[in-house]
């Protein structure tokens, strides 16, 4: 982290060490404050807010026998896996922000894929030179080595309190017993069954009868409840060594994959330092590289110190935050990959007076136009991948950002594992300058290489007031970032759980050069006055499923609330 911010944050630490909470005065004072006040008190319940009412349920019952948020993210990432395949899953990854109460340790859990040691960027270019687009997102080429067992492992290992025999139980039970699959789902596997098509493991599991389930149909699935049971035994080896790892080896070779066991033994889930930025006398913790998403929340949010959104009209609010994204989404092309990899300047990109210079570039009434690089398409993404958050009853919070990447990622399910892959290859910079399936373009920093993990969006996030905490997330593709973005400036504003999910969003991603925006997000007087400024406006249909808990730590209120855009999300307190 850059100097001044940390400095101002220690030095306040210290002068708080055994004193009370202060009330916030919207200085970063306060969040340091706020951030001793989250360690000494407790919610004395919980709350849970997931994509999907039996994984919250899953994670509610998991706290009833004991278990921390940590056990209970566990019990709802694997449940999800079972019952929303075609939004994340064990043979996909995800990205985590955990805060534990006892001693206020933030930590960031990188298990996101990475690229085999065979990986060839020829396989993703057609002979002609063009993007070959099939290979970067269906079939066992698209799939990065699976991180989701071995962060789940790592966090009941380093974080959990319950054996993971007891966290993975009630996804392993409605494996066995089976489920009704939803609407979404049951919409997911029809608009992916050409493809599924392609893999006998994969119609098998899917399409029954050689259809989607129908609606009503109890649906079971005992490979995936028997390999959920191996890592349960046998933590990563139940996965990443062993049986599973021989049959996934044989299944992606057979089908033109070139996964070897020493990819999946070498695969580690890691514990990453966070990104911290004080905002209006909030703490933000959110996600580092592999994940650009908190290094470019974290750029928003340093231009946006420096402007008092309250005092303008809707047009001019909007005109400075969507300045603010074109400018962070350049470095994000330019600049961000996976750090084990790549040299980043994050001093640079997260330092205030960067941000200063940046703000100092925008005009107070026009757009900024992105000539510098070409115009990128960005298709409507598919609304899969998930976020769910967590408070438990000691104040300890998990955001977890989970993924396949596109709908039903790679839909290529490994023979007798009942693991679906993921596609996340695609997030690579696969063919120079050629945007991927979320419009993102990517340099050398996010090209794909032996072992590397390729750059995210997932943005996981806690944020710390004086009073209040909100843990945060949502899937999106590139959109994740603006929308997490707005929940965090609509938290800080003041709003509940509910209005934050609700709240209508607008995306901006430097290319294309288009604010893309909800039906009903700018009155026509906005749209009128942005559209004079010089922005292109374009309606976009599909927007995350964003799942919000709340604590109010003076009266000790805690909210969850899951997307209304989702009516099959549960967000719970109890
Ligand atoms: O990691 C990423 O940024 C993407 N693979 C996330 C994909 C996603 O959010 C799909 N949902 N629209």
């Amino acid at each position: 982290m850059n100097f001044p911010l940390n400095w101002r944050v220690l030095s306040l630490s210290l002068l708080l060490v055994g004193g009370t909470a202060l009330a916030a005065d919207g200085t970063p004072k306060a969040a340091a404050t706020a951030h001793s006040a989250s360690m000494q008190q407790r919610p004395g319940h919980a709350a849970i807010a997931s994509a999907n009412f039996l994984a919250t349920n899953a994670g509610l019952e998991v706290l009833a026998k004991g278990g921390n948020a940590f056990d209970a993210a566990i019990a709802v990432a694997s449940t999800l896996s079972v019952v929303e395949p075609e939004s994340s899953g064990i043979g996909g990854g995800f990205m985590a922000v955990l805060h534990r109460a006892k001693d206020g340790h933030d930590v960031f859990i990188d298990a996101r894929e990475a690229a085999p040691a065979a990986v060839n960027r020829k396989d993703y270019i057609n002979p002609d030179g063009s993007p070959n687009r099939d290979a970067a997102l269906k079939g066992p080429l698209s799939a990065g080595i699976p991180g989701e067992p071995a962060g789940l492992v790592l966090i009941a290992k380093r974080y959990g309190r319950l054996p993971l025999q007891q966290s993975l139980a009630p996804a392993i039970r409605i494996a066995r017993d089976g489920f009704q699959p939803d609407a979404r789902l049951r919409g997911s596997i029809a608009a992916e069954q050409k493809t599924l098509e392609r893999w006998p493991a994969s119609v098998a599991k899917y399409l029954p009868n050689g259809k989607p389930p129908a609606e009503g149909v109890i649906w079971r699935d005992p490979d995936q409840a028997r390999t959920w049971e191996l890592i349960a035994a046998h933590g990563d080896d139940g996965f990443y060594h062993g049986e599973t790892a021989q049959k996934l080896v044989a299944a992606v070779r057979a089908a033109g994959g070139n996964w070897t066991l020493a990819d999946l033994a070498s695969y580690q889930a890691k514990e990453r330092t966070p990104i911290t930025v004080n905002y209006h006398g909030y703490r933000i913790v959110t996600a580092p590289p592999p994940s650009s998403g908190g290094v470019a929340i974290a750029e928003i949010l340093n231009i946006l110190s420096g402007i008092d959104l309250t005092k303008m009209d809707q047009a001019q609010r909007v005109h400075y935050i969507v300045e603010a994204m074109r400018r962070a989404f350049r470095d994000h092309n330019d600049y961000l990959g996976d750090p084990d990899f790549v040299k980043m300047p994050l001093d640079m990109l997260l330092s205030p007076f960067y941000a200063d210079g940046l703000r100092q570039g925008i005009l107070p009434d026009k757009a900024t136009p992105s000539s510098m690089l070409p115009r990128a398409e960005a298709p409507e993404p598919g609304m899969h991948t998930t976020h769910f958050s967590i408070i438990d009853a000691d104040g300890n919070m998990a955001a977890v950002t989970s993924t396949v990447n596109y709908t039903m990622g790679s839909t290529f399910v490994a023979e007798g594992t009942g693991v679906l892959l993921n596609d996340e290859m695609d997030d690579f910079a696969l063919v120079p300058n050629k945007p991927n399936v979320y419009g993102l373009l990517g340099s050398a920093a996010n090209a794909p290489e032996p072992g590397k993990r390729m750059l995210s969006s997932m943005s996981p996030s806690i944020v710390i007031g004086a009073d209040r905490t909100a843990v945060i997330g949502s899937p999106g593709g590139s959109t994740i970032i603006t929308q997490v973005l707005e929940g965090i400036l609509h938290f800080i504003d003041g709003e509940s759980a509910q209005q934050i999910a609700a709240h209508k969003r607008f995306h901006h991603q430097y290319l294309p050069d288009e604010v893309m925006v909800e039906d009903g997000t700018f009155d026509p007087a906005t749209s009128e006055a942005l559209t004079k400024m010089g922005y292109t406006l374009k309606q976009r249909e599909s927007w995350g499923f964003m799942n919000v808990v709340t604590w109010d730590r003076k009266t000790n209120k805690l909210d969850a609330a899951s997307d209304p855009r989702r009516p099959s999300g549960l967000g719970k307190v109890q």
